[in-house]
């Protein structure tokens, strides 16, 4: 029996942009996933866009409901800033305070632990238009819409978190195609990294300014970089990626800081953003009370193998190596790696201060629809299986002194993803993109079970 310490946590994670849906007859302003869709949807996987959700605007009753059904003893959602903001700055949105207001008061009621993420990849199209996050006034626009939540939401929610994956958005939008506005510019890249970082810090300063005893965080894509060979140049690789793609955000959201190899590095080739003293002593001063950590898969890294003399993209640095023989998810294509979460676990011990974390998101995408059920639940054991052997290597982390306090799956129900939208299928329960049903997967029944008796 795998047994996890006493009050420790059971839920999942989703957000605003990938459940709620548009409703712009409720006075929701456009994202940038919006504008995207409206602009380009043939890159959206079968063209579905931000408008095919499960409708959690509408259904959330029911889901709140669904909640309880599956065990769930935390639950991460995010707040759209464009819903409650629509413009970015200025007029708040009564509608959606209402409704999230509501949201609020309904987890809360069925003693669900709420943890609330205020930025999940989406950006009012007001402020993109403006130039988003290359544009320093973002920053200061995302502490106000911070300050806002805190104020109208903060008696009914006292843990945060600023961001999901700050650095998806730029790699996926600054070094490659997946997020808008899909440009490959190194430098901006860095500069958008460091506005990010510095509306963080603004944000948590505004927390703990208004609410003291909340507890605020940043939740981070803790990849290990693992070197292909033990060939220094492989070594120097994987170094260089942990970085630029863990330690970017790690370093300054824990230590106040950044790591002097990165400045270097950034340094030699003119990468270093404007930036103040002012607002490095914001970074500083500001630094989270804990840790959310998402892990899905290992970053194996090799030595770049091509030349150039000026870095344009990261592959200058390193590139991503195919481990031969891995054991993969063959539909979402990752690589499944439980001993990730060990190691990741160990990193937190001996190089953050052991401070204490929990696991926001992990989870397996099946890509198409489920099809294997019986009594009409889908019989994902496949799923089950994943979660169990993550949570061994969990288990072993905490016994190892990991200061871990709760696990979250990624997601509640099927949501639609990005450019991905419905390709790949991650929830504990079915959705019926057509009807709206909900149906609990065997996974679902599992999970509830796994959090009546704290383990398996
Ligand atoms: C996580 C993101 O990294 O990956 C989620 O936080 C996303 O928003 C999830 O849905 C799965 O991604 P995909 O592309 O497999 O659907």
């Amino acid at each position: 029996m795998y047994k996890f310490p006493e009050g420790f946590l059971w839920g999942t994670s989703t957000s605003g942009p990938q459940s709620e849906g548009i409703e712009a007859g409720d006075g929701k302003g456009m994202s940038n996933w919006d504008y995207w869709f409206s602009i380009a949807p043939e890159k959206f996987h079968n063209q579905v866009g931000p408008d095919r959700t499960s409708t959690f605007y509408h259904n959330y009753k029911e889901d709140i409901e669904l909640l309880e059904q599956t065990g769930h003893t935390t639950f991460r959602p995010s707040i759209q800033w464009s819903r409650l903001i629509p413009e970015g700055v200025g007029e708040v949105n009564p509608k959606a305070v209402e409704f999230y207001r509501d949201v609020f008061k309904r987890i809360n009621a069925k003693g669900i632990k709420l943890m609330v993420n205020l930025y999940h990849f989406d950006i009012p199209y007001a402020l993109q238009a403006k130039g988003g996050w290359e544009n320093k006034e973002t920053a200061y626009a995302f502490r106000d819409y911070a300050e806002k939540c805190f104020e109208l939401f903060g008696d009914l929610v006292d843990t945060w978190f600023t961001f999901n994956e700050p650095i998806v958005p730029v790699e996926a939008g600054y070094l490659a195609d997946f997020h808008y506005p899909a440009k490959v510019d190194l430098k901006a890249a860095v500069q958008v990294a460091y506005h990010t970082q510095l509306a963080s810090s603004l944000a948590v300063e505004a927390c703990h300014r208004l609410n003291p005893e909340h507890r605020i965080s940043v939740i981070l894509n803790l990849t290990p970089a693992y070197p292909r060979s033990d060939h220094p140049e492989d070594i120097k690789a994987a170094r260089i990626a942990e970085l630029f793609q863990a330690k970017s955000f790690l370093d300054p959201s824990v230590k106040g800081y950044y790591p002097e190899e990165l400045i270097d590095i950034l340094k030699a080739h003119d990468l270093i953003p404007a930036h103040t003293e002012e607002e490095l002593a914001i970074i500083r001063e500001n630094t989270v009370d804990f840790l959310g950590v998402n892990y899905y898969q290992p970053l194996r890294v090799q030595a770049p193998t091509k030349t150039t003399e000026q870095p344009m993209n990261l592959d200058f640095y390193f590139e991503h190596y195919v481990m031969p023989g891995r054991k993969i998810n063959p539909h979402r294509g990752w690589e499944i790696y439980e001993t990730g979460v060990y190691d990741i676990a160990m990193m937190i011990k001996q190089d953050y201060d052991n401070i204490d974390w929990i696991l926001t998101e992990n989870g397996m995408g099946v890509e198409g629809e489920e099809k294997f059920k019986v009594d009409g639940a889908i019989q994902d054991d496949y799923r089950i299986e994943f979660i169990q052997d993550h949570l061994k290597e969990l288990h072993r982390a905490i016994e190892d002194g990991a200061n871990c306090h709760g696990y979250m799956l990624w997601t509640f129900i099927d949501c639609w993803s990005w450019l991905n939208a419905y390709k790949n299928r991650y929830g504990l329960v079915e959705l019926d993109l057509e009807s709206q049903k909900r149906t609990i997967k065997k996974s679902g029944h599992w999970f509830k079970e796994l959090s009546q008796n704290n383990g398996f």
